[in-house]
């Protein structure tokens, strides 16, 4: 099946600055898809372009297979939601999400339809007479998301929609945009960098680095599979251990681990192994290292552990029922082991 929307080598250049630098890309039809990147790698641009408010420099951007990269924004059946969200202070909740509506010039009793049916979306039927400043922050984002999914795009971007919330909110926000957006059908780009955003609501995230597409996959495929060192530090917590190759396995120092990885490239020169938190034990492993505790964190579902090794200080994550069959306090000796199959290889 074709792609709802093809992007195809897109690039944007401001005078010496090239914020994005050749992205293609697809989206389907209903999907998820997240944006992630450090401040500066071009999420923002490319939405912009997307959305018709930006000239690309090159590329092309493909809906339902035609060409819309000359296309202007309001001809586009595109709806883009800022990361302010831009409600009129003025008008009520339901005069602000029927105002796009109003200016299409629909039928009253259609608008008042969809609107009432946007309100139960959002769940905001009782406060429709409100005004903004009368709303909580997160009730101000739901209107935000009403009047955008009102005129019911084919395509909803969205830059850093939950910027403002705070932690707990935002966590909530976060199943209730994959909810909502489960719920109407729409496709949706949501630009993000925070990483346990996108790995929590996508269906498929794709990295941004210096502008340029570093690696796009599942939220499984891009935690356990990161491409390289960069991918394997911006997503989640990883242990990295540099070393050199021997005999097929890494020598780092005060031990030697292997991998089902195969040896990178140019690994001679040195290569470094990675290996999530929370796939290292207690005991011996197929890779197998000594060291001493030195702090333990309390995070409630878990226990993270730091412990010092010959090879560098390592995270651990224990989960509670392990942390209290066995407590550890700092000073403690141990031994960390974890399996070929969880030690990912990388050039160094
Ligand atoms: N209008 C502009 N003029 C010049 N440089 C810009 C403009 N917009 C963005 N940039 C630059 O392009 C790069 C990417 O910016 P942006 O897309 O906003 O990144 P992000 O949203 O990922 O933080 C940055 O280096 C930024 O300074
Ligand atoms: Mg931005």
């Amino acid at each position: 099946m074709r792609p709802l929307l093809e992007v195809q080598g897109i690039e944007k250049r401001f005078g010496t600055v090239t914020a994005v630098d050749g992205v293609s890309l697809d989206v389907a039809e209903n999907e998820f898809f997240a944006l992630l990147g450090a401040s500066g790698s071009g999420k923002t641009t490319l939405l912009r372009m997307l959305a018709g408010f930006e000239d690309p420099s090159g590329g092309r951007v493909l809906l339902d297979g035609a060409d819309i990269t000359k296309v202007p924004p309001n001809h586009r059946p595109v709806n883009l939601m800022f990361q302010s969200y831009a409600l009129f202070p003025h008008m009520t909740v339901r005069a602000n999400i029927s105002y796009g509506l109003e200016m299409e010039r629909l039928p009253k009793a259609e608008i008042a339809r969809r609107v009432d049916e946007m309100l139960g979306v959002i769940q905001l039927e009782g406060l429709a007479h409100r005004k903004p400043d009368q709303l909580s922050g997160g009730q101000k984002q739901r209107v935000a998301l009403a009047r955008a999914l009102v005129k019911r795009p084919r395509l909803l971007l969205l830059d850093e929609p939950l910027g403002a919330l705070d932690k707990k909110l935002r966590s909530a926000m976060q199943l209730e945009l994959k909810r909502l957006q489960h719920e109407v059908g729409i496709t949706f780009i949501v630009v993000t960098h925070d990483q346990e955003e996108a790995l929590v609501m996508a269906d498929r995230i794709a990295i941004l680095k210096d502008g340029k597409l570093l690696q796009c996959g599942t939220p499984r495929e891009v935690y356990e599979r990161p491409i390289d060192r960069y991918a394997a530090d911006f997503i989640g917590v990883m242990n990295f251990f540099e070393g050199y190759p021997q005999d097929g396995a890494l020598q780092v120092k005060g031990a030697t681990f292997t991998s089902t990885d195969p040896m990178p490239q140019g690994a001679a020169a040195g290569a470094v192994a990675a290996v999530r938190p929370e796939r290292i034990r207690l005991g011996r492993g197929e890779n197998t290292l000594a060291g001493t505790v030195r702090a333990m964190a309390y995070h409630g579902l878990d226990l993270q552990l730091h412990v010092d090794t010959a090879a560098g200080p390592v995270t651990l994550r224990l989960t509670a029922d392990v942390a209290e069959a066995q407590p550890l306090h700092p000073g403690d000796p141990v031994t960390l082991g974890w399996s070929a199959r969880d030690t990912r290889l990388f050039p160094a």
